[in-house]
């Protein structure tokens, strides 16, 4: 955005127009080269604030001290201390949940009837780990060899992590980076997204004042392809976590070679959402249409195939776009708004390039299909929801990730034609099925070749659950047991003894 873009107006307590500052080894800073960029509220063009913008120089300052603190006071700290942090630091976000809620909306867009329920899901992500913190274990195992030779395992943390993430849920996104690894023992370098930085440096204050000690958690705000791919390629750094685009992904493990680091990704995705005629079509016309425009269809896993089985096509279709027209779009900061705006130039480019090409391939658009810019709505980033019908399996819209508030809709006639199609795309992260037949719910569970089927629901999520993509939307998963495994070394003990 231009540098003259107008200022906000003090609203926020964050927002307070000082220059935020980098956390690294537990103090604020400036970038090493003096830089800033500016952080903008997507739903107006406003400068929210004025941020420090970290690059190579200020990566390898936050590694340093993570390695630091990794080697040294963090590797003393008890489970139950570390537990006691987290618990700390959950009731501190619990505390504050409507500042950093309403930062969210601020700096990225979803409105506040969405990002004010996501506290729940932040404190339940906090002490879902704090829990974790002291169930971890490892295992005696009997062992074949001759005499006495005792063999056990230890579960040990992994090191210093490089989370890196994206912009459509910045407070969870972060949570579910840290939590694991504040649980497990590791410190972390946490590098938001360009577009919202501003809830994670928050989070970062709060952390110090829970008690997490200095380099355990650094948070160092700055562009992909300059802090980011730092973070990628450093000898330092033990493992990275990764939340974004599968192009990212990609380069993510390639700059992982260096020296080999562990990497987890959560990618992207197509997801079929099915629907069947004799599904209860009460909830399942909400059900599929909040599938993708939940924050505006920015998130990995919406729902953006919608096969609908042809009888019932029309009137389903139909349905969904009278529904989608109900959605109040606008500024998030009015609690009775529903759809905020794309967090930015470059989304909204990318959104409305895809309802161009949705027409050109022809299909049919039902509702929305175009720029919103009536009064205020020209100062940011609105797009409606918007329904395509007629669309068929190889149009660029049925398969390749739009991101924004877009429904493809294509006909099925029956379950195994239409789990073939589903499975038909380089994704596999959600998915869902609408249906009272549970023989067709069982199959498709089985069948689709996703890390999450959601059954006469869609998006349901759990700190205990785990959550990730098969394919090309990544490995590795977030939530539950396994998510703190991939923050562990197992290591092997064996003891001759007699
Ligand atoms: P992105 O994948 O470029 O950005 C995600 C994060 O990766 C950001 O923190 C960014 O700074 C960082 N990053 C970018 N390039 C990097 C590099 N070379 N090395 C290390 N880190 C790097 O996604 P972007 O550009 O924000 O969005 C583009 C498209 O990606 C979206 O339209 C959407 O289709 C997809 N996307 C998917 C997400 C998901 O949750 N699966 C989240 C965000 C975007
Ligand atoms: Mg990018």
């Amino acid at each position: 955005m231009t540098a003259h873009a107008p200022r906000a107006p003090a609203r926020h307590p964050f927002l307070d127009g000082k220059l935020k500052r980098m956390l690294i080894d537990g103090k604020w800073l400036e970038a090493a080269s003096g830089k800033t960029f500016q952080s903008i509220n997507p739903a107006t063009g406003e400068v929210l604030a004025d941020v420090a913008e970290g690059d190579a120089e200020d990566i390898d300052r936050a590694v340093e001290a993570a390695r630091r603190a990794f080697e040294g006071p963090w590797s003393k700290v008890k489970p139950f201390e570390r537990q006691a942090i987290l618990l700390k630091f959950a009731d501190l976000v619990d505390q504050h949940a409507d500042e950093l809620t309403e930062l969210d909306t601020l700096d990225m867009g979803a409105p506040l009837s969405r990002t004010r329920n996501m506290r729940r899901r932040a404190v339940g992500l906090l002490r879902y780990y704090a829990g974790m913190a002291t169930a971890l274990h490892g295992e005696t195992i009997e062992n074949s060899l001759p005499g006495d030779v005792f063999s056990y395992t230890l579960k040990e943390p992994v090191g210093v992590v490089g989370a890196i993430i994206p912009w459509n849920a910045p407070l969870t996104s972060s949570l579910w980076k840290i939590g694991p690894a504040l649980a497990t023992g590791c410190t972390v370098i946490l590098k938001p997204a360009e577009e919202a930085p501003l809830t994670p440096l928050l989070l970062g204050q709060l952390a110090l004042e829970a008690g997490v000690p200095p380099g355990v958690l650094n948070v160092v705000p700055g562009y992909g392809e300059t802090a980011g791919a730092a973070l990628a390629k450093h000898m330092g750094v033990d493992k990275v976590a990764f939340t974004g685009s599968h192009f990212t992904g990609q380069k993510i493990v390639q700059a992982s070679s260096f020296n080999l680091k562990r990497v987890s990704l959560e990618l992207g995705g197509k997801s079929p959402d099915i629907v069947f005629a004799d599904a209860d079509l009460e909830s399942a016309v909400p059900g599929a249409a909040m599938a993708v425009f939940a924050n505006s269809g920015q998130i990995c896993s919406a729902g953006t195939r919608l096969f609908v089985e042809r009888k019932i096509y029309d009137e389903f279709t139909a349905r969904v776009a009278e529904f989608s027209k109900t959605l109040r779009v606008g500024n998030g900061i009015d609690p009775d708004v529903m759809i905020g705006p794309l967090v930015s130039q470059e989304q909204l480019d990318r959104v409305t390039g895809y309802m161009s090409i949705g027409r050109q391939e022809g299909a049919n658009p039902l509702s929305g299909g175009e720029r919103m810019t009536d009064g205020d709505m020209a100062k940011g980033y609105f797009v409606p929801p918007t329904v395509f019908a007629n669309v068929r399996d190889d149009m660029r819209i049925a398969q390749e990730e739009i991101f924004g508030p877009v429904i493809s809709a294509i006909p099925f006639t029956d379950i195994d034609e239409v789990l073939g199609r589903a499975n038909n795309t380089m994704f596999g992260l959600g998915s869902g099925v609408w249906t009272r037949d549970v023989n067709k719910a069982h199959r498709l569970a089985r069948g689709i070749r996703a890390g999450s089927v959601w059954v006469n629901c869609y998006q349901a999520m759990d700190p205990a659950v785990p959550f990730g993509g098969y394919k090309m939307s990544g490995y590795g998963r977030e939530s539950g047991i396994q998510h703190l495994e991939e923050y562990l070394n197992v290591k092997a003990v064996w003891i001759k003894t007699g």
